[in-house]
């Protein structure tokens, strides 16, 4: 079932129990990116939430276009500010990214009860290995602070068809997945509420990590990634809430791999399992 009509904030917001993330929220029928909106100079308080029925400019991770049908999916940014720009922080990137990654998770099954989505790191939501819903965290230096976007586009109402043809079958849909009627404000609604159990306040990064790894495909992993150029083998072994991936290397030593600076090329399941 398609949603009845465009997303409104004020639906979005009626009854929100949050603290930080969606207390204020706009939703805009169209804009280049949400990231540039949470981004932008008067782009207003901490914790606003910027929804779009379309973007024309839509980005993913690499420089990747991120491109949704008007209306199909929940394209929202978050604006967050004084946001430290190192990683070992408690709102660094590494962590937005795994906390963003958990909320969608949760959205997404709040939406389609039927469905198991599943956090592929760095930052990839897929369900039966396909691609749900992706985050990119963006930020930049406005007066005052460091301000930072959490951008999460979660595909809702595509159809097969409605995927470039690039995607050659990689990316899918919660109404291509699921057996239930999907809700766009139910997504964006729980996706709020989850975003601000994680973000209100310095996450416990103990609960994050163990929240994460409950979600996503399991340790043990045999990967090929890319850092700075480098490519590396390895097999994952645990996560570091704010370094990143921990990956025992073919070549011997463990190495720490920061989702915001590292690309997955390939993965295989070798049937480890965590820590
Ligand atoms: C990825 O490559 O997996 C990340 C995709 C992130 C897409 C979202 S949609 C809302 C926000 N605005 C953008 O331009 N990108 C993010």
């Amino acid at each position: 079932m398609l949603s009845p009509g465009m997303l409104c904030a004020e639906d979005i917001g009626r009854g929100l129990e949050v603290r930080r993330i969606g207390r204020r929220i706009t939703v805009l029928s169209e804009t280049e990116s949400t990231n540039d909106v949470a981004l932008a100079d008067d782009g207003g308080e901490d914790g606003l939430a910027v929804f779009a029925e379309y973007q024309t400019r839509g980005r993913g991770r690499l420089g990747r276009r991120w491109s949704s049908p008007r209306g199909a999916s929940v394209l929202c940014s978050v604006r967050l500010l004084d946001c430290p720009r190192t990683a070992q922080s408690s709102f660094g990137p590494a962590v937005l990214t795994l906390a963003a990654g958990v909320a969608v998770c949760d959205a997404a099954a709040s939406a389609a009860p039927d469905l198991s989505p599943t956090l592929r790191w760095p930052n990839d939501v897929v369900v039966n290995g396909k691609k749900l819903a992706g985050v990119l965290i963006e930020s930049c230096w406005r007066p005052g602070g460091r301000a930072c976007a959490i951008g999460i586009g979660v595909n809702c109402l595509q159809q097969r068809g409605h995927f470039e043809r690039d995607l050659g079958g990689l990316a899918t849909s919660l109404e291509a997945e699921s057996r239930h009627p999907i809700c766009r404000l139910t997504v964006a609604r729980r996706l709020l509420v989850e975003l601000d159990r994680w973000l209100a306040d310095p996450p416990d990064l103990t609960a994050l990590r163990q929240a994460w790894l409950d979600r996503a495909e399991p340790l043990g992993q045999h990967i090929h990634v890319r850092q700075g150029g480098d490519d590396f083998l390895g097999t994952t072994v645990d996560l570091d809430p704010t370094a990143g991936l921990i990956v025992q290397l073919d070549g011997g030593g463990r190495r720490a791999f920061d989702p915001a600076t590292t690309t997955l090329l390939g993965s295989t399941h070798i049937g480890r399992t965590g820590p």
